[in-house]
């Protein structure tokens, strides 16, 4: 049977157009190009269309996920230091109504205490962190698999 191709709107928020160059001994030395690369790679073996954006600035994130209510099916998401801080993000998440995955390079939970609270997980359908690059890959196949759940496609 035919399926038709999951279209995936992956999102990166302030400060991770540096990485590879930022901090790497938190978040290691892979640019955001490269990862970006890989989730296309992984996109194209599921059979998912993947096209990846970054922003430092919240309000560009939000018209972001205010189109993916659109145009696309499901979002991958490292809100960066905006994960502790943005109700705006929550909100267009909630408004979005489209399935959200969050990702970290980094164990949040194991750093500073303002790290430790996400205003956004609550509004996610699930969470991968700690596992550098590979958090958006394991994300990815996540919310690939959520997306075509029989659940959700029963009807
Ligand atoms: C991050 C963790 C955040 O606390 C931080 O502000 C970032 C990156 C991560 O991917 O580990 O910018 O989201």
């Amino acid at each position: 049977m035919a399926r038709s191709l999951s279209r995936i709107l992956v999102l990166n928020g302030p400060n991770l157009n540096l990485l590879g160059r930022r901090e790497p001994e938190i978040y290691g030395t892979a640019d955001l190009a490269t990862i970006e690369a890989t989730l296309q790679n992984i996109g194209f073996d599921l059979g998912a269309l993947i096209e990846s954006r970054q922003s430092n600035h919240e309000g560009r994130l939000v018209d972001w996920l205010q189109e993916a209510r659109e145009d696309f099916d499901g979002v991958l998401l490292n809100a960066a230091a905006l994960t502790h801080t943005s109700v705006a993000l929550r909100d267009a998440i909630v408004a979005s109504e489209t399935p959200c995955v969050e990702v970290h390079l980094s164990n949040v939970h194991a750093r500073e205490p303002f790290r430790h609270t996400s205003l956004i997980s609550g509004v996610c359908v699930g969470v991968v962190l700690g596992f550098g690059p590979n958090s958006y890959a394991l994300g990815l196949r996540g919310l690939i698999d959520y997306l075509r759940s029989p659940e959700r496609t029963e009807d």
